[in-house]
């Protein structure tokens, strides 16, 4: 009950990681479309999820890389301010800080007493905040769960022409995408959380006004996002015209076999729909949301509870016991985890409610 660490592989995955390390393993020439055919597979895995065009899309090692590229966007224009909750992972917040040094400052909207974003307190920032250039914000929080209202954080930073840079990572996979996410001008996921994937494998997505690019280059200027390095025969070209696509933003050579594993999960994630997904896991969150409420006198919960809407795979709550609940999980052999004080739970498509059933036993015993 721990996607929101990491997914285990379904047995495809390996099997796909597996047989690009046999081929390794043989040496010899490589057949021609052997790098797109896993590439390729990714890509246009993470195209079906976003519900984008492949060429909006570049692969990426993990989440950070896209923040990355986000922040360089941004750093191409004028100084100016960038807004971030109080609570987000360090990854929606650390890569803006090489722009400080180059006059930006970077703002906190601050949580509640429960470490919970206040949405009311970050809109009413994008309205006012002088300077504002930025906002960087995760669609679902890492401890606190809590999913972000898109839509309204979408129109207030267009009413405003503020870039929106989107970590993704702990709602892809488990939460279809607000159709209002592809308003955001960068989207950034990892997949080795939902997505059951290997370390290593993510993606982005850029809105097509940051293509065709080129201006600025990416935070890495790889061989492999130009025209020159669709012939390998002749690659001494130093003036390249860059590709127009996600490929640019691509940083060079990337893990094939971890890539070939992203694209076995998300078809895999796919064949039996996000949307499934979803309302399989809210039946298995049940037996501890009902638990939750009835020992209201005890714990706290952070993840909002009251409508689905309003949460995706995870369930955090507070408790004076978190210690002995984290002991006792471990001896019951259930795997969850504690971030920032809070219990969390995290279920998946492999989960079910008899085994939820069976980890509120094991929190009662701890109550
Ligand atoms: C919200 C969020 N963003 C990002 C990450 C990880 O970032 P990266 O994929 O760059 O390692 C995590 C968890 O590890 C996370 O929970």
């Amino acid at each position: 009950m721990d996607a929101a660490s990491w997914g285990p592989f379904p047995v495809r995955t390996r099997r796909a990681v597996e047989a690009v390390a046999r081929r390794r393993e043989q040496g010899g020439t490589l057949a021609p479309d052997f790098f797109t055919r896993a590439l390729g597979g990714a890509r246009s895995g993470a195209a079906r999820l976003l519900g984008c065009p492949v060429e909006e899309v570049a692969l990426a090692p993990n989440t950070t890389w896209g923040i990355q590229v986000a922040a360089t966007l941004v750093g191409a224009g004028p100084p100016g301010r960038i807004l971030y909750h109080h609570g987000e992972f360090p990854t929606c917040v650390l890569p803006w800080r090489v722009l400080v040094e180059r006059g930006f400052t970077l703002e906190e909207v601050p949580s509640d007493r429960l470490g919970r974003p206040q949405p009311d307190l970050l809109l009413e920032r994008i309205h006012s905040a002088p300077d504002l250039r930025a906002v960087t914000l995760s669609l679902v929080q890492f401890a606190t769960g809590v999913v972000a209202d898109v839509e309204a954080v979408v129109e207030a930073c267009r009413t405003r022409g503020v870039f929106l840079a989107l970590d993704a990572i702990q709602g892809m996979g488990i939460l279809p995408l607000p159709p209002a996410a592809l308003e955001a001008d960068v989207i950034a996921s990892g997949a080795q959380k939902w997505l059951l994937s290997p370390w290593g494998s993510g993606f982005l997505r850029l809105h097509p006004r940051h293509l065709p690019g080129g201006t600025p280059l990416p935070p890495v200027v790889s061989w492999f996002g130009f025209e020159s390095a669709l012939d390998f025969t002749t690659l001494l070209d130093y003036d390249p015209v860059p590709l127009p696509d996600g490929r640019l933003f691509e940083p060079a050579t990337l893990g094939i076999q971890d890539f070939a594993g992203m694209g076995a999960s998300v078809e895999l994630l796919l064949e039996v729909g996000v949307e499934r997904i979803r309302r399989h896991v809210l039946a298995v969150q049940e037996p501890l949301v009902q638990w939750i409420r009835e020992r209201g006198d005890q714990v706290e919960p952070v993840t909002p509870l009251d409508r689905d809407e309003e949460r995706a795979g995870i369930v955090a709550f507070r408790t004076p016991r978190t210690e002995a609940v984290a002991a006792a999980m471990a001896e019951a052999g259930i795997t969850l985890s504690v971030r920032e004080g809070l219990v969390r739970f995290s279920p998946h498509l492999y989960t079910t409610v008899d085994e939820m059933e069976r980890a509120v036993k094991v929190l009662d015993g701890c109550h």
